[in-house]
């Protein structure tokens, strides 16, 4: 089977993962999946039937009759509970074993696809020609996501933010199924004393140079 154009980006929260695999998508001409969406949906309808996030079987059966569907229009999804609730659901193998088959479906598509998460490139597609991890210190995405927050409207205090992102690194690199770690052949672009339009032009270029070395 000839190779396709699937790009993993992965990272910790914050990192400008999200933004950097959506411009890569549009820049490539390529379908993109949020990852983060799925557990995030996972999470917050677990809390919606009243069910307890650190129920496996509970959480299994909510990313089992998943629809993937419309997510990215959900404004719900974007909160800190929904992160919160997502990095908790995250760390079920059950609940990431019935989110495997539409991540990999979604990646084999023809001509290739673009995915953020934090185990595509370890887990959901090894063998992606091109692999990016994405990160940048914790105070830099604390900023970050408290600068989004407050302009949102949003009240947290800074020290919050840097406390949660904490939090959430150390339970994503923590977990036993699936954690947050840099694949052997992924390529590290740290992203803290970058704007975006330079980390977007940093993967471009790890993009070009993955798909020149496999023919693509
Ligand atoms: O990327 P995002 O912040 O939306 O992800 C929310 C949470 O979902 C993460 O903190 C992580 O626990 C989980 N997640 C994961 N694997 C992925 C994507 C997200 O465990 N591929």
């Amino acid at each position: 089977m000839s190779q396709s154009l699937v790009i993993a980006v992965d990272g910790p929260a914050a990192s400008g993962k999200g933004t950097i695999a959506s411009r890569l998508a549009a820049h490539f001409g390529l379908p993109y999946l949020d990852t983060g969406l799925l557990y995030r949906a996972v999470g917050m309808g677990v809390l919606a039937q009243g069910g307890d996030l650190d129920d496996e079987a509970v959480a299994a059966a909510v990313a089992g009759a998943l629809d993937p569907s419309g997510l990215s229009d959900d404004a719900s999804l974007t909160t800190g509970e929904a992160g919160e609730a997502a990095s908790r659901v995250a760390s079920h193998p059950a609940v990431r074993a019935a989110l495997l088959k539409l991540q990999r479906d979604f990646a084999a598509q023809a001509g290739g696809a673009v995915l953020d998460g934090r185990d595509i490139g370890t887990v959901i597609v090894p063998d992606a020609p091109a692999k990016l991890f994405v990160t940048a210190s914790a105070e830099v995405r604390a900023e970050r996501r408290w600068k989004q927050l407050t302009a949102r409207g949003i009240e947290i205090s800074y020290e919050d933010m840097l406390a949660d992102i904490r939090k959430r690194d150390a339970r994503d690199a923590g977990r036993d199924s699936a954690p947050m770690v840099q694949a052997d052949d992924a390529i590290l672009l740290d992203t803290t004393d970058m704007g975006i339009e330079a980390a977007f032009d940093a993967a471009r270029r790890i993009v070009e140079t993955a798909r020149a070395k496999h023919g693509l």
